[in-house]
């Protein structure tokens, strides 16, 4: 299958607003998707952007049963180990069902690796759901490690009311 790996524009932004959707629906999270196309171009497209974006694209006469032509993506950003330096956080990664075991996931992945490294990174770095067995499976084979096994480490969020909170108990200036 022909494909094209391209960094996203501003007018991809409702194409990858479909597939986030159909990626939380994968992951079985629908209802936790709140963001929406203009506010990904409002964060991704502005002058200091919180995320790069790489779309996958095949030719108009292998377009989707629905007509797609941008089949995946990988939403990526900067991050920074205080042990290693400057790192990639790859956010997500899609492949439209149709569309995969035809090399695009390793395109989009090994893409993002190279954008990283052009730019001196040093890790690239992401979460995948525990029972997602088929992509920690794709990860390990590219050779992935596994930092939950080998290290240990667990992933923390704060949001809501957790966030406010902080917020709330922050020293004043
Ligand atoms: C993980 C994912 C991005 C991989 O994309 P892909 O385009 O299928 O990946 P590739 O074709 O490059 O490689 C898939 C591997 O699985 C194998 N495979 C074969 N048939 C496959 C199929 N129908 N579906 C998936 N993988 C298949 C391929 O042979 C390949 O192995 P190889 O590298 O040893 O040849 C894609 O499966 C996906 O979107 N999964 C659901 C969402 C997800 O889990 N995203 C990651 C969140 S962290």
């Amino acid at each position: 299958m022909r494909f094209t790996v391209r960094a996203a524009t501003k007018d991809d932004c409702k194409e990858i607003s479909r597939m986030i959707k159909e990626l939380a629906v994968y992951e079985k999270m629908s209802d936790q998707v709140k963001i929406s196309h203009e506010e990904l171009e409002r964060d991704g497209f502005c002058q200091n952007p919180f995320f790069e974006c790489l779309v996958a694209e095949v030719p108009e006469e292998q377009k989707s049963t629905e007509g797609f032509t941008v089949v995946g993506y990988a939403l990526y950003f900067y991050t920074y180990s205080t042990w290693k330096g400057r790192a990639v956080y790859l956010e997500d990664l899609y492949v439209m069902p149709e569309f995969r075991g035809n090399g695009i996931g390793t395109g989009l992945l090994c893409k993002v690796a190279e954008v990283g490294k052009k730019k001196q990174c040093v890790r690239l770095q992401l979460s995948v759901l525990d029972w997602n067995t088929p992509t920690r499976d794709f990860y390990a084979a590219k050779g992935g490690q596994d930092l939950t096994v080998t290290e240990g480490w667990h992933a923390i969020r704060f949001d809501g009311q957790s966030l406010d909170s902080l917020v709330h108990e922050a020293p004043t200036d």
